[in-house]
């Protein structure tokens, strides 16, 4: 959540600030602000979007040559200019942006009160910034050493960037459990709550650790110090992120360019990995623990949101390739029970941003416990995929649009790849299936593109769903976390309450919400369960409900009692969630732009949600 930008060098900080937080508004929106230190300091901040901070700003010159700027998504306190970052200290001079939570915040800010510190706001953030100032005070420190002082006192996860107007040539950053990267231009610097403010400037980036602090100095370049003040050898990487990527290339908005991204990126996560003529999948992190893999006793799926979604479905894949027992885990609650992990144990963490709270915490929680654990994530370089012993990233590139959908088909491209495989190496699946089974998800991304022809169709069916304030979403078995994702996306963007449920569960409970005002959107391309799908349908439909359905081509019997046949091409049934998504996806897409929602920031949420 928030996103964190930071500059010094010898250009104008404000455009480099500006074009930053526009580029990470996608971390949060309800407030941006903007410090400028140079002979002395200005800070600008505004509640709502950075195109509101640019508008109170004007036609001010502004030329300091560094600064920071921040976008937030409120934890403390409620999202107005005064809640907004940067914050300034109580003697003026200091200044800070900050992402995470501290929660010892109430303590330090009663303690720091009784010195006779003021506040003025209500976060966290600003009773942080004052303890600084207070070991700055009394201790005589440097800003870095005061900043390291303050942190040994405070309980949480935190992004901090931090500036004294007495000392314009340096900025201070320092990270715990959420991520920040600093970008290693000609003399110049850049900070960033990841690279995307950073890539259009330099390639060149080194990916803080946890507890490390790193000095920006204009003159003497980047230090980067660890918790007990030993000086750090950085590690500089070269980052492949191109601007384009960033950008919405014609589309309307991040969400829709993405879901037409899917051909190509459930291929690019294929490449090099699976080939059809040759007849083989591999993946590299699998096979360097290919026997701990192999013997594995149980695997744990872990993740959040749409990424457990993805999990659900590697359960069916694992289970029925690779024939080993499987748990899908929400990692918010794995990481605060006493789980049973065991050597034997496989843990998959999933995640787009690789940097989820719970996800991360989860994995913290189990390290140690003899379980491998292992990455399934997007981000390249986030800090799931540098906790984890191995791991193989999808390749979807950057997922802008809070909607994740671009992430989950390449999430259960890779776990199909995956259980393939390790079926294959187990001996739990025939030699003319597993070649069947190659064969089939080789053809996937030109079946995803064949699907996307269904968007007209769709768009007609939104409109009439617009009106509907609930929707029922049914699948079984593969199928089943489908109508789960379908469901979440709906709400997510359109505001519409929605639920996904097992097709079959619908006679236990939620089949006495259905009527006239209950559109219920079925899943139903299974080979398998077809039968009993066509027989929720006509249940649905004795209670006049209006039924959407999502079939195989050809699937005549079902268009008998539908209201709404979505054709889509058919695949073997453990890949047929990569393309029943496809139609959910455009149905929420195009219900929440007809509603007028704001399809790639709505309201509430952020992209990676990187608190508690
Ligand atoms: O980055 P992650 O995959 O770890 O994120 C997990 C969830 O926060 C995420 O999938 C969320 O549910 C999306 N907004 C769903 O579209």
């Amino acid at each position: 959540m928030c996103g964190i930008v930071g500059y010094i060098g010898d250009r104008p900080a404000y455009p480099i600030l500006i074009q930053g937080l526009k580029q990470l508004e996608y971390r949060g929106y309800d407030s941006a602000g903007v410090s400028l230190l140079g002979e002395g300091m200005s800070v600008f901040k505004k509640k709502g979007k950075v195109s509101e901070l640019e508008n109170h700003i004007g036609n001010k010159k502004l030329l300091a040559t560094a600064g920071m700027g921040h976008t937030r998504w409120a934890t403390h306190g409620e999202p107005n200019d005064i809640n907004a970052h940067p914050h300034v200290s109580n003697n003026g001079h200091l200044v800070l942006i900050h992402n995470g939570i501290i929660e010892n915040y109430a303590v330090l800010r009663e303690a720091l009160t009784r010195e006779g510190y003021t506040f003025t706001s209500e976060t966290d953030t600003e009773v942080f910034l004052n303890l600084i100032e207070a070991y700055q005070n009394k201790e005589k420190l440097s800003l870095a050493d005061a900043l390291s002082m303050a942190l040994s006192q405070v309980v949480g996860a935190y992004a901090i960037v931090v500036a004294d107007d007495r000392n314009p040539d340096v900025i201070v950053a320092a990270r715990k459990q959420s991520p920040l990267v600093v970008g290693m231009g000609n003399d110049e610097y850049f900070i960033g709550s990841d690279a995307t403010p950073i890539v259009r400037h330099t390639n060149k980036v080194i990916y803080l650790k946890d507890n490390e602090i790193a000095i920006l100095d204009r003159n003497e370049g980047v230090t980067i110090k660890d918790s007990k003040n030993v000086v750090q050898k950085p590690h500089i990487e070269e980052i492949s992120l191109r601007i384009e990527e960033l950008e919405k290339g014609g589309y309307e908005h991040f969400m829709l360019k993405e879901i037409h991204q899917q051909p190509q990126t459930v291929s690019d996560c294929m490449r090099g990995r699976l080939n059809n003529q040759e007849g083989w999948v591999k993946l590299g992190g699998m096979e360097e623990y290919g026997g701990l893999f192999e013997n594995a006793e149980r695997i744990i799926l872990a993740g959040c949101g749409t990424s457990w979604h993805a999990g659900l479905i590697g359960e069916y894949l694992f289970e029925d390739l690779a024939r080993i027992p499987v748990e899908v885990e929400y990692a918010s609650e794995l990481r605060y029970r006493n789980p049973v992990i065991r050597e034997g144990d496989i843990v998959m963490a999933i995640s787009q941003s690789g940097e989820t709270a719970d996800t991360l915490a989860a994995l913290e929680h189990v390290k140690g416990k003899g379980a491998m654990i292992y990455g399934v994530v997007n981000a390249v370089g986030s800090s799931i995929a540098r906790l984890t012993d191995a791991g193989s990233y999808i390749h979807s590139g950057p997922e802008i649009g809070v909607a994740s959908t671009k992430a989950f088909t390449g999430q259960v491209t890779l776990l199909s790849m995956a259980a393939l495989w390790l079926g294959k190496r187990r001996g739990t699946i025939s030699s003319s299936r597993y070649r069947t089974l190659i064969s089939a998800l080789a053809r996937i991304p030109e079946q995803i593109a064949e699907t996307l022809k269904v968007e007209d169709q769709i768009k007609y069916i939104a409109s009439e769903m617009t009106a509907y304030n609930n929707s029922l979403y049914l699948g079984r078995g593969y199928n089943f976390p489908v109508a789960l994702e379908g469901a979440l996306k709906l709400k997510e963007i359109s505001y519409i309450h929605a639920e996904g449920y097992p097709a079959a569960e619908m006679k236990h409970g939620p089949i006495a919400l259905i009527d006239e005002n209950m559109p219920v959107v079925v899943v139903a391309t299974n080979q398998s369960a077809y039968d009993k799908i066509l027989n929720n349908i006509q249940e649905v439909k004795a209670r006049k409900g209006t039924v959407i359905a999502i079939v195989s081509n050809g699937a005549k019997e079902i268009s008998k009692f539908a209201d709404h046949v979505i054709e889509i091409p058919e695949t073997a049934e453990p890949f047929s969630p990569l393309l029943s998504v496809i139609p959910t996806q455009l149905l929420s897409y195009h219900i929440a732009s007809l509603r007028g929602c704001n399809v790639d920031q709505p309201r509430n949420l952020a992209k990676s949600v990187t608190v508690e």
